[in-house]
C-alpha cells in the first residue's frame, strides 16, 4: 500500500487546483472562516506577537491566511511531504511572507518542539490522514501553552449514509473529471473520509487528551470546524 508521503508527493502538483475544484472555492473561504473563529475568541488585534503551528500544512494555505489574519504573528508550518513543502515555500516567497512563515518537514505524530512554544496550533485537513488521532492530539497539547488553542477543520466521516454517499460520488466524479491520472491517489483521499471518525469521536478524544471543545460547528455543506482550548482542568 502507498505511504500517505507517496499519495501527497504525487498530487501535490495539482494539489491547489483541485482543492478549488473539489471544493467550489470553499475551502478558501472555511480557512478564514476559522481562523476569524479564532481571533473572535483570543481577542487578539494586530499587536501582540503570537507564535502559530500549522500541522499538516501541505502547501502552506491555512499558514498563509493565519499570518494574514494576525500580522504580528510567527507561523511555522510543518509536514510530512516535502513535494507539498516546496510548493508552499514558493507561495509563501510570492507573497512577501518569508519573514513571518518557515515550512519544515516533520511527522504530526512527534513534533520536533519542545513543551508549551505555541500560543495556537491549526490542523486543516490533516488529522483523517495520521496513523493515530490521539497520539497527533496529545503531541499539539504537548507543544501549546496552557489557554493556547487548536483549530481543526476537516472532513470527518459524514453524520448520514446519504451524505456520505453524496461526498463520495462528489469527489469521484469530479476527480475523474479533472485528475483523472491521479484516480489510485484521489481514490485514497475518498475513502480516507469514508473510514476517517466522526466529528463526535474526535471531539471526545480531544477532550481526552486535555482540550475543551470551545466551537464545534458545521460548515455547509461538507466540513467541521472545532477550536479546542488546552485547559489544566476539564
Ligand atoms: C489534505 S492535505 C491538507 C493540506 C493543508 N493543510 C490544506 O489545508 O490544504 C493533508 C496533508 O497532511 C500531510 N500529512 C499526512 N500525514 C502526516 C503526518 N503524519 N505528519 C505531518 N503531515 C502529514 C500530507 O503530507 C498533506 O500535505
Amino acid at each position: 500500500m502507498p505511504s500517505v508521503a507517496d499519495t501527497f508527493t504525487r498530487v501535490a502538483d495539482g494539489y491547489d487546483r483541485l482543492n478549488r475544484i473539489l471544493s467550489l472555492g470553499l475551502d478558501v473561504f472555511w480557512r478564514r472562516r476559522a481562523l476569524a473563529r479564532l481571533r473572535h475568541l483570543t481577542g487578539e488585534g494586530a499587536d501582540r506577537p503570537l507564535a502559530i503551528l500549522d500541522v499538516a500544512t501541505g502547501t502552506a494555505d491555512f499558514a498563509l491566511a493565519a499570518a494574514r489574519c494576525f500580522p504580528a504573528a510567527r507561523v511555522t508550518g510543518l509536514d510530512l511531504t516535502p513535494a507539498m513543502l516546496a510548493i508552499g515555500e514558493r507561495k509563501v516567497a510570492a507573497a512577501g511572507l518569508t519573514g513571518r512563515i518557515a515550512l519544515q518537514v516533520g511527522d504530526a505524530t512527534a513534533l520536533p518542539f519542545s513543551n508549551a512554544s505555541f500560543d495556537a496550533a491549526l490542523c486543516a485537513f490533516g488529522f483523517r490522514n495520521f496513523p493515530d488521532i490521539s497520539a497527533s492530539l496529545a503531541e499539539v497539547v504537548r507543544i501549546l501553552r496552557n489557554g493556547g488553542r487548536l483549530v481543526a477543520l476537516e472532513f470527518f466521516r459524514p453524520r448520514s449514509a446519504l451524505l456520505g454517499a453524496f461526498t463520495a460520488g462528489w469527489l469521484k466524479c469530479l476527480s475523474s473529471l479533472f485528475a483523472k491520472s491521479r484516480a489510485a491517489d484521489y481514490a485514497y483521499l475518498r475513502a480516507s473520509i469514508a473510514k476517517t471518525c466522526s466529528a463526535g469521536e474526535f471531539a471526545a478524544m480531544a477532550r481526552a487528551a486535555g482540550l475543551a471543545v470551545e466551537r464545534n460547528e458545521f460548515f455547509l455543506p461538507a466540513c467541521s470546524c472545532l477550536v479546542l482550548r488546552k485547559c489544566d482542568k476539564l
